[in-house]
């Protein structure tokens, strides 16, 4: 038997997982790309990790690495990248200010954002701009021709899933692939759509997930930013954990006797 033909024989995808989500005692919810509610086994993991730290500390914070190290193998599977490209970073709009910040950026460089974006995908195109970047404002509902317009010398294009799903005249892949003619970085805030849709996008520059379908509620997000390692953008801010750090700094516990 095919693969195909045993997929086709399988209950549909949201019977085998309906109950995993709690949610569904309560409500019929239809509100999952903004804000999901989060699935059993997410939330399970998170008040683990809560209660570890509240009853343990750091002392378990090689575990808490190893956590992080699945997190990054299972995100690249989930976008179709390499665990080496993607970066954990606090939420989305940080993922995108770290783009933006990052880049270095040279008198005479041009991006090419849209008008109605949410914030985080705003105001730090909006920040370039006064400090001498070109920005080339367009509307979502623009035609594709005059987004390919503005992509011919423009360093970087960004605009973020759901204003891209709701274009009459083109998607992601199209824009996408202006993006590629154009030799133009394409970065997508794939919030409202990373976890429910399987498009592998033909240049992604960078995708980042906080809340939504990606089931992992408010806060965390995972960026695609092949740029860093290429050494064309550096992240404008350090957390505590060094990118090419192999094991953690030993934690300073001791039981207690
Ligand atoms: C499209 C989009 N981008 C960015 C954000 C901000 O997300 P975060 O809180 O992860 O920074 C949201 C939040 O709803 C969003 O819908």
């Amino acid at each position: 038997m095919t693969n195909a033909l045993v997929e086709e024989q399988r209950p549909p995808l949201w019977e085998r997982y309906a109950d995993q989500f709690p949610v569904r005692r309560n409500l019929i919810y239809l509100n999952h790309a903004p804000l999901a509610p989060l699935a059993g086994p997410a939330a399970e993991a998170m008040r683990n990790l809560a209660d570890d730290c509240a009853r343990f500390g750091s002392l378990h914070y090689d575990q808490w690495m190893n956590a992080y190290e699945g997190l990054r193998v299972a995100a690249a599977r989930l976008i179709n990248a390499d665990r080496s490209e993607i970066a954990l970073v606090k939420n989305t709009s940080e993922g995108i200010a770290t783009v933006a910040l990052g880049l270095d950026w040279k008198p005479g460089d041009r991006m090419v954002g849209f008008r109605e974006e949410f914030p985080a995908n705003f105001y730090p195109w909006k920040r370039l701009e006064a400090k001498g970047v070109t920005v080339t404002w367009l509307s979502v509902t623009d035609p594709l021709d005059q987004i390919e317009a503005a992509c011919r010398g423009a360093r970087l294009l960004a605009i973020s899933f759901v204003p891209v799903s709701h274009r009459v005249s083109g998607t992601a892949r199209d824009i996408g692939e202006i993006c590629r003619r154009n030799n133009c970085i394409f970065l997508v805030d794939a919030i409202q759509g990373l976890g429910a849709f399987s498009d592998r996008y033909p240049v992604l520059s960078y995708r980042c997930s906080g809340r939504g379908w990606a089931q992992v509620a408010v806060g965390p997000g995972g960026l695609r930013h092949p740029l860093c390692s290429a050494g064309a953008a550096r992240p404008d801010r350090a957390g505590g954990i060094r990118l090419d750090q192999t094991s953690p700094a030993m934690p300073i516990t001791r039981p207690a006797t």
